[in-house]
């Protein structure tokens, strides 16, 4: 069957306690069929910096919470090390539930990739964070939020590090690799590096 994605409807308010618990109800796509819970963004509630990612892996799935696994421990010691204030920042993600299929024994939960069907029907919930953070720098990860935020013919490979005006949302866009890319990558100190630099042009933004 088509996955026919009704699409979020968050509430019309700025209220990001209202936001969360709202989107801890999201019926907007199938996807929370299978997940254990929404995962919502956590920062301050004026963040001057927002990291968006592309949704909650495995272990956020269980903790309800962005950013907590190995990819998450990558972030947090890139941002640091590229001069953030990691407590400063708005962590979010494109799409709010986590994405998997089962391995052979039906036990490991697998990552896959959420469809634009999927991204498309988020988009609200991103908005709403957007609008009622007001976040002055994006710093994008990966090709998903990117599309989400950036449009389908946005290209990391190409793209990265540079500034992008976003006027809808009164802020500027850095977009750069998913710090599970550099996990993966076959040099990871080289990739990790590149990151870091990204998150360092991204700083030099603000
Ligand atoms: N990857 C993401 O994009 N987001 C998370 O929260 C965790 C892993």
């Amino acid at each position: 069957m088509a996955n026919k994605a009704r699409g979020a409807e968050p509430p019309e308010t700025t209220d990001l306690d209202r936001l969360r618990s709202a989107a801890s109800e999201c019926r907007g796509c199938d996807l929370y069929r299978d997940a254990t819970r929404t995962v919502f963004g956590e920062g301050p509630r004026k963040a001057e910096v927002m990291v968006v990612g592309e949704q909650p892996g495995d272990q956020e799935d269980q903790a309800g919470a962005p950013f907590v696994g190995p990819a998450g421990r990558l972030l947090d010691r890139a941002l640091e090390e590229a001069g953030f204030d990691r407590r400063k920042i708005y962590v979010t993600n494109a799409v709010k539930h986590f994405k998997f299929s089962r391995d052979e024994r039906g036990k490991r939960r697998i990552h896959k990739t959420p469809s634009k069907t999927e991204v498309v029907a988020c988009k609200p919930w991103l908005r709403a964070e957007l609008t009622s953070v007001h976040p002055h720098l994006l710093v994008v990860l990966g090709a998903t939020a990117a599309k989400a935020l950036l449009g389908d013919d946005f290209r990391i490979t190409r793209s990265r590090g540079d500034a992008i005006e976003l006027p809808e949302f009164d802020a500027v866009a850095v977009a750069t690799v998913h710090p599970s890319a550099v996990l993966r990558a076959p040099d990871r100190d080289e990739a990790y590096q590149a990151f870091v630099a990204d998150l360092v042009v991204a700083r030099g933004t603000r």
